[in-house]
């Protein structure tokens, strides 16, 4: 981390609710900054570091205060959030509100105006810090549910702007958004950007229909109008850097690592694995559920078979999240309490955040990648899983329900509310003869290797016109 840098002067600015270090503060009073959990940062921090962006971002702590700095090529722009806003905009109407509402419903959202006046008032503290550090008729990329008023606001300020946004979950069902008190100011906000884009046509295509039915715009070429503007809407599916993750697993450490790992959990016959940010809308017991069901059918056995579920602490002080992982803590102490033997366990649980090489590892370790969300926009995980199997070994099962199950077909894939039908997925991965997993593992690799995150940012940013 090193010098402080000028404001107004970046070409290139990528705005998200996150910067992709979060600072930490020590018991001693000492400051450090770690990596960002979630997929947003996985995509987005190789394109920035390759292009030299500027970001703008919260530093992920109440009341940082922290001055903007360069790290390795990447100017970071740190936004102050109070722990009123933290309360309102982020866990409230962010991850209490938009959050669930965005993923189906799985969980009910609550809508309260003390959380939609704090996004409005976060939105354009975001836009105001954007004007200061972006440069005349520079291009700004908006990111995620968190700045969907960013756009607009940005818009009337700096008209000379280029504007994109992202979503990087999933654009819900016309009906469900129609749910949301303030859904006309959120469509509104949105069409302030010049391109808007999604994972998904499907995404692409709610979001037509409430921009003309809620802001009266109309069918134009490649988006639709508005105000006299033309809004260019596109489906454009997130991906990893598959060079550098095939990389880091070929590795000597990495792969001594992974045979490590095996060791150490007694080297089970069969390893499933599971990584996610500790979310309702992940299906972590949707998979525990069905473990144990065929633990108690004997149709898996204890003795031969370890399930390792890695889930990283998220959003801990909001209610859904806090009785979640209450849940998940009491359905794993049932099934070891049931299953287990003295030195044999057949539940691993780390509640925690793991260094990329220790997660390599992991993924290179499993014979069986468990990803089996309810909904998620894409589900980087899944990828990731595919780019480190160089040995084209191990088998992934995936949720219809997200949006990588639309790339990754060769993927066992399942219904996460079909319980028979996860039992039966997971049973057959755990049997797979090796030339058919190795078969279905080429052809996911090929698929993520030629759709990496380059690909998907240069998709993004040629459709914004944005000049190289
Ligand atoms: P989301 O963005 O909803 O969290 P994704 O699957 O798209 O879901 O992205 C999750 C990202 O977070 C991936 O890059 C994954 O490697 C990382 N991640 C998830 N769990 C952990 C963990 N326990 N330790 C470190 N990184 C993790
Ligand atoms: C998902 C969201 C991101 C978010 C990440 C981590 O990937 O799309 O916008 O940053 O989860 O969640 P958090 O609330 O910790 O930022």
């Amino acid at each position: 981390m090193g010098v402080v840098v000028g404001h107004g002067k970046a070409e290139f600015v990528v705005v998200a609710n996150r910067l992709p270090v979060d600072l930490e503060q020590g018991p001693d009073g000492s400051d450090s900054w770690k990596r960002s959990p979630g997929g947003l940062v996985t995509a987005l921090e190789p394109i920035l570091r390759s292009r030299r962006g500027a970001w703008v971002g919260w530093p992920g702590l109440a009341d940082a205060q922290a001055d903007p700095f360069e790290d390795d090529g990447l100017e970071l722009h740190p936004v102050d959030l109070t722990a009123d806003d933290v309360e309102n905009y982020y866990e409230g109407f962010s991850n209490d509100t938009l959050w669930p509402l965005y993923h189906d419903v799985v969980v009910p959202p609550s809508y309260h105006r003390h959380w939609w006046q704090a996004y409005v008032r976060v939105n354009q503290r975001f836009a105001e810090a954007v004007d200061t550090v972006a440069a005349e008729g520079a291009t700004v990329w908006v990111q995620d549910y968190q700045l969907q008023l960013v756009p607009g606001q940005l818009r009337d300020r700096r008209p000379d702007l280029r504007i994109g946004f992202f979503l990087h979950i999933p654009f819900p069902p016309v009906e469900l958004f129609h749910q949301l008190p303030w859904r006309e100011q959120i469509v509104r906000g949105l069409l302030g950007a010049d391109l808007v884009g999604f994972h998904t046509p499907g995404g692409v295509r709610n979001f037509r229909t409430l921009a003309t039915r809620l802001a009266g715009a109309t069918a134009g070429h490649g988006g639709v109008v508005y105000r006299g503007r033309d809004v260019k809407l596109g489906a454009f599916p997130v991906s990893i850097d598959f060079v550098a993750l095939d990389k880091l697993s070929r590795t000597p450490e990495v792969i001594a690592r992974a045979a490590d790992i095996r060791h150490e959990l007694g080297d089970p016959r069969h390893l499933l694995l599971g990584v996610d940010r500790l979310d309702y809308t992940k299906g972590i017991n949707v998979r525990l559920r069905a473990f144990e069901e065929l633990l108690a059918e004997e149709r898996i056995s204890a003795d031969d078979t370890v399930f390792l579920q890695i889930a990283t602490p998220s959003r801990e002080r909001v209610e859904h999240y806090v009785r979640l992982r209450a849940e998940i803590e009491q359905t794993v102490g049932r099934i070891n309490g049931e299953h287990s033997w003295i030195g044999r366990t057949p539940l691993s649980y780390l509640h925690q955040s793991l260094p990329r090489e220790e997660l390599t590892a992991f993924y290179l370790a499993a014979d069986v990648m468990l990803v089996t969300p309810l909904r998620d926009g894409m589900n980087l995980v899944a990828k990731e899983y595919v780019a480190c199997r160089h040995d084209d070994g191990g088998v992934l099962v995936l949720s219809e329900f997200t949006g990588a199950a639309r790339e990754l077909t060769s993927a066992l894939l399942v219904n996460p509310h079909d319980t028979d039908g996860v039992k039966a997925a997971l049973a057959r991965a755990v049997e797979m003869p090796p030339d058919e997993a190795r078969r279905r593992m080429r052809t996911l690799r090929r698929h993520v290797k030629r759709h990496d995150v380059d690909q998907w940012a240069h998709g993004f940013l040629d459709a914004l016109g944005m000049p190289t």
